[in-house]
């Protein structure tokens, strides 16, 4: 295997495995379901330290390396994508910044409870009008006496209504364009900073997202994360290590679609034979297999890169496109080999299909991968 997992990855994957097929598998039906938060499962979770993985124990979380993160990741995936996405984001762009760019006093105070998972975490870049454009956000900082006071709208905020401290992007100076953007730990437990109902999701259906309205919300001077003007390298330097995340969630997602079809190719019967005896059949569950280990290969060695210190940005953008696309495909191939019943809520490759689709939009789009892979290219 690719790479040769130390002894600590080995164990941590199969901990991970473990702990989803026992703890998250059984009840991700209902919650999909019925949309309720696992709140239980992230306790145990934080109390694993998969909650701030790559976070040293000083810190409060697991101290582990990056590849390891990512193998977890995958496993939570494999049992429920939603948990994965709370798992994901509280790692990747509300610790993983803290850690890079936070002071010792801001990693205290807002990395421990964090990473520990006392209280959860998220990331507000995206905003109604300010998708893929992240640079064109409106949200505004005003310096203030002993702070700042934020005034805007953030769009797909996961985690919003569940966490706590959201590493926030807004404008602190309207006249320098993109290095006039600044990066800031929002503590949503006050009046100024209004969660908007959970958004009505295709999928993803028991993670929380939603529009956050920030109406005169302080941060105190102390929670500037990084120097002022630094907000953008703040936001994507925290994204390298997320879309290698969300590129690991579609694997997890994308190994379950695998099984669950090499299972039902074996016994469910047309013609007087299993299904995987048709060669039809059989060439969906081998083209899914290619994709899938190619898919795998790419993200493990963005995460390696990644753990070594290199920059990784189009390792992660690749490991992102292709993955994610390969997923959809992989997730809809099921349903496919499902048939009939593929698309009915009684069947688990329905709801992986559902799930799948976001990963090709959020933590940057296929399109804008793309951009990043050809940017480089060209350069
Ligand atoms: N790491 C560190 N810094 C980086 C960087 C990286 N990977 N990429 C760019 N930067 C820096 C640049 O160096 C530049 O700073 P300097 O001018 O000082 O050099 C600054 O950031 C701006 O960079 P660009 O000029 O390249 O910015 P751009 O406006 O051309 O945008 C883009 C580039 C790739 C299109 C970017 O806007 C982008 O990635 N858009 C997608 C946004 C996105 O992914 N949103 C995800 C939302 S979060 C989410 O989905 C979480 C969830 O819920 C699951």
């Amino acid at each position: 295997m690719f790479p040769q997992f130390t002894e600590d990855q080995s164990a941590i994957r199969e901990a991970a495995h473990a702990f989803a097929m026992a703890e998250i598998d059984p009840g991700a039906a209902a919650r999909d379901a019925s949309g309720e938060f696992p709140k239980a499962i992230l306790k145990q979770l934080g109390e694993m330290g998969f909650l701030g993985m790559c976070v040293p124990e000083a810190y409060g979380g697991g101290g582990s390396d990056f590849l390891s993160y990512i193998l977890a990741l995958e496993q939570v995936a494999y049992a429920d994508a939603s948990v994965a996405v709370t798992m994901s984001v509280n790692n990747s762009v509300a610790c993983a910044p803290i850690l890079s760019f936070g002071t010792p006093q801001q990693k205290e105070r807002y990395l421990k409870p964090l990473a520990s998972g006392e209280v959860l975490g998220g990331f507000m870049l995206t905003e109604p009008d300010a998708g893929s454009d992240a640079a064109a956000l409106k949200t505004r900082a005003v310096h203030v006496e002993g702070g700042w006071q934020l005034n805007g709208s953030k769009a797909w905020i996961t985690n919003g209504g569940v966490g706590r401290y959201f590493v926030t992007m807004a404008r602190t100076d309207p006249d320098k364009g993109k290095k006039g953007i600044s990066a800031f730990i929002l503590d949503a437990h006050q009046p100024g900073v209004i969660m908007g109902p959970p958004e009505a999701k295709m999928g993803l259906r028991s993670s929380k997202t939603v529009m956050v309205a920030l109406e005169d919300a302080f941060v105190p001077e102390e929670a500037l994360l990084g120097k002022p003007g630094d907000g953008l390298k703040v936001a994507f330097g925290g994204l390298d290590g997320g879309r290698i995340g969300i590129a690991a969630q579609a694997l997890g997602i994308a190994q379950r679609a695998m099984d669950e079809s090499v299972a039902y190719a074996r016994t469910r019967r047309s013609f007087g034979k299993p299904i995987g005896e048709h060669q039809m059949i059989q060439t969906y569950l081998a083209e899914m297999e290619a994709r899938l280990q190619a898919s795998r290969l790419l993200v493990y060695r963005a995460a390696a890169m990644k753990e070594a210190g290199r920059t990784c940005t189009v390792e992660a953008a690749t490991a992102k496109l292709f993955t994610t696309e390969s997923a959809v495909w992989i997730c809809d191939r099921a349903v496919q080999i499902y048939g009939g019943y593929g698309y009915s809520h009684e069947y688990l490759v329905e709801r992986l299909y559902r799930d799948v689709r976001v990963t090709t939009i959020y933590e940057g789009t296929s399109e804008i991968q793309r951009m990043v892979i050809a940017r480089e290219l060209l350069k």
